[in-house]
């Protein structure tokens, strides 16, 4: 009798843990969830508009689900992935988080934080509507764990059309030499060259990341990654002795800069040329710019034909106090409704095959256009080539490069490798 009924309960534990494990049924239940809480660094501007049209199309499906938006200000996460870490840390989750796909996302998972969501790309359909190879970034030994959202673009050069006039400049500058000789320009025309933002050190990162990749050409920059081209050899030299130049045009001031600040420097017409994502122009968007008039675009010199992207996405973390209305969100992610109400204000193009691109601007469309034709390179200071220690230690690197006034280049040579090893621990 005893053995019987512990095998019946045997047995019903087995139908159990196979109905849990049969996401397709559990990914179903309706959203029963009084309460919804996701986490972001998207607080303001283009950021937080962006949200704001996924949250839309969210709580008119959800009308019973309490949106709690618990994002955290500063750019590219800085601040946010602190406090994330310390949540999940003390296993107090929230429902989804945002992580960006590649090997941010592949941190997370090794670590154990995050749910499969692979049946859901089944039950939705993703897996005909989203790219194959940008997929892959997000599968970690055959599982699929997050919800991409968007596609970035990290290499891009912004500037005011009527502050180029002034300075004599009438086209993009498609090389590094072009770029230097439009600082020269720049300068004589007493302009500030570049638009610098030190604040939390990424920016200044996400400017060597694109600059290593001008000075060494996409095949080099990618073994940096792969082992295959060293961090202390002459290419990376070339790089940092390119970013110096390029720093030395700079700002006063720029550590108490977010990429915002910095980025009004261009549009007010104090500083020539910008580089930085193309979320720079949904935050002027916000701001009631136009696009053509106020501020323009280019690939950033040297990267001509290549797209350094990064990619959104949005997770299942494991112990979500309200996992229903978390899968409510994903699938809100995923869908045509959500990306095209999200993108066009985000300032990026969806992952979606079937996106509607009448609702996106020129700028975008440009994108969505070179997305499908160039060659395609991961962005480090946001995840695709690294996880979050290396990220922060290379970030980390060049601020202590920078704050110390961009002199010391075989040091920071030697602690971006150190970086890049501490990726691996
Ligand atoms: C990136 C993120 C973008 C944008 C940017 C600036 O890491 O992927 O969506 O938020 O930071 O904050």
């Amino acid at each position: 009798m005893r053995k019987g009924s512990i095998r019946l309960i045997a047995a019903a534990s087995v139908i159990a843990l196979a109905l849990t494990g049969c996401s397709s049924s559990k990914d179903d239940a309706a959203n029963t969830d009084t309460k919804f809480e996701i986490f972001t660094w998207w607080a303001s501007g283009g950021e937080a508009a962006g949200l704001q049209g996924m949250i839309d199309v969210y709580t008119a499906q959800n009308p019973n689900t309490e949106f709690i938006n618990a994002a955290v200000a500063g750019g590219a996460g800085v601040n946010a992935k602190a406090v994330l870490a310390s949540r999940l840390e003390a296993n107090d989750a929230p429902d989804s988080f945002q992580a960006h796909a590649g090997m941010e996302l592949d941190g997370y998972v090794r670590s154990g934080k995050l749910e499969d969501l692979t049946s859901l790309y089944a039950s939705e359909g993703w897996d005909k509507v989203f790219p194959a190879d940008l997929i892959k970034t997000l599968t970690v030994d055959g599982k699929i764990y997050s919800v991409p959202v968007n596609i970035h673009r990290a290499n891009v050069i912004w500037w005011n059309p009527a502050t180029a006039t002034k300075a004599g400049i009438t086209a993009a500058p498609a090389t590094l030499d072009e770029f230097f000789a439009d600082l020269e320009k720049f300068k004589k025309a007493g302009v500030t060259g570049l638009a610098l933002a030190g604040k939390g050190d990424w920016a200044i990162a996400h400017l060597l990341d694109w600059m290593l990749l001008a000075s060494m050409g996409p095949d080099k920059f990618e073994g940096l990654y792969n082992g295959s081209t060293s961090w202390t050899g002459p290419e990376v030299a070339a790089g940092i002795k390119n970013f110096q130049k390029a720093l030395s045009y700079g700002n006063k001031g720029a550590g108490n800069l977010d990429w915002p600040d910095a980025g009004k420097l261009v549009t007010s017409g104090k500083a020539g040329f910008f580089i930085m994502g193309d979320w720079a122009s949904a935050q002027w968007q916000s701001d009631g710019l136009k696009l053509g008039t106020d501020y323009t675009y280019a690939a950033a010199p040297g990267t001509v034909g290549i797209y350094q992207w990064l990619s959104d996405s949005f997770t299942l973390p494991v112990g979500a106090p309200h996992r229903n209305a978390a899968l409510a969100w994903l699938k809100v992610c995923g869908s045509l409704e959500g990306q095209d109400a999200f993108n066009p204000k985000k300032g990026s193009i969806a992952v979606r095959t079937d996106t509607d691109l009448t609702k996106y601007d020129a700028y975008l469309q440009s994108a969505a256009a070179d997305w499908a034709k160039d060659r395609l390179v991961g962005s480090t200071v946001h995840g695709v080539n690294g996880n979050n220690a290396l990220m922060a230690a290379y970030s980390a690197a060049v601020g202590k490069y920078f704050s110390g006034g961009y002199k010391d280049n075989a040091g920071l040579a030697k602690d971006l490798a150190a970086a890049y090893e501490a990726g691996k621990a």
